[in-house]
């Protein structure tokens, strides 16, 4: 099982790696990224979770969120995995793709326009970014396997999210085959995959027993021991989230990232309860808050 005091140290010696790399590419701005991990790693960290990228600047699911998310020097970026009508797997958090793509205009007779209705080469024609701002027009929705390539060398962490996994049967062996595609990920503390839907994260389980798990919600306190047969993180929503759960979860060897927190005094109060991660569409005030 993964052990909780280990994920954020571990996410921070990714982060050298991963800021290593980049050092080596582009010399002097880097450099003191890579002596400011250093000097944190020491410390008690929490970990700077960007949901959806660095979603209050740039559209959320995008390449452009989660570029932005690394040079805010996020810990980890989260992202939500749907499935296409052919089977790829591509990032949208809601099951249509009306919020955020001009889809209703590009394909007027497609209502209600489900993520599963597409195929790939379809969303592909998609704007996912004008929706946000002009300054993304025709940013894409990107496939899985192109932020993995694409954020490879920038960002030191992953938390991935399986969306709605009941409407596409098999999407679980389907991940797991694209993040085998890219071992990279797979190194220790790099890497966590997340859903509300807990019987598909005990499945994902099954396949890469390596992976770390995490739980969305808030499972009652009595089911903690028997999830912790197969998850290391149970992540609530803060609104509610107490000290004392907080503790009950890390006494079963679990950690805890909480949902959604943008309010930087929200989230000292967190930090003060002991959670090991704060998802946030703000990285960069965050960065103020977590240690590293
Ligand atoms: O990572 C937590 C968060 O992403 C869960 O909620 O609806 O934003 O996917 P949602
Ligand atoms: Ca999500």
């Amino acid at each position: 099982m993964f052990r909780r005091p280990g994920l954020v140290t571990r996410i921070a010696l990714a982060a050298l790696t991963v800021t290593a790399a980049v050092a080596a590419a582009v010399p002097s701005p880097a450099a003191p990224t890579i002596s400011a991990a250093l000097t944190a790693s020491a410390a008690p960290a929490v970990a700077d979770v960007a949901h959806r990228g660095a979603s209050a600047y740039a559209p959320e699911n995008t390449v452009a969120a989660f570029e932005l998310a690394a040079r805010q020097r996020a810990d980890m970026f989260e992202l939500d995995v749907q499935e296409t009508a052919d089977h790829k797997l591509v990032l949208m958090h809601d099951t249509t793709l009306a919020r955020t793509t001009d889809v209703e205009k590009v394909f007027p007779d497609r209502t209600p326009w489900r993520v599963g209705d597409f195929t790939l080469a379809e969303i592909r024609r998609l704007d996912a970014g004008s929706w946000f701002s002009v300054d993304y027009r025709d940013e894409p929705v990107p496939t899985l396997g192109e932020v993995l390539d694409a954020m490879a060398d920038k960002a030191p962490g992953l938390l991935l999210e399986v969306k709605e996994p009941r409407l596409y049967p098999g999407v679980e062996a389907r991940v797991a085959d694209e993040l085998r595609d890219h071992p990279s990920w797979l190194s220790p503390g790099r890497l966590v995959v997340q859903s509300f839907d807990w019987n598909s994260m005990r499945t994902f389980h099954r396949l890469m027993p390596e992976v770390p798990i995490g739980l969305l919600g808030t499972p009652p306190i009595a089911d903690l021991p028997k999830l912790a047969e197969y998850a290391d993180l149970i992540n609530p929503p803060y609104g509610g989230l107490t000290r004392d759960y907080v503790r009950r979860v890390h006494s079963h060897g679990m950690g805890v990232l909480t949902w959604t927190v943008n309010d930087t005094a929200v989230a000292r109060r967190l930090v003060s309860y002991g959670v090991d991660g704060i998802i946030t569409n703000r990285p960069d005030a965050m960065r103020q808050v977590v240690s590293r």
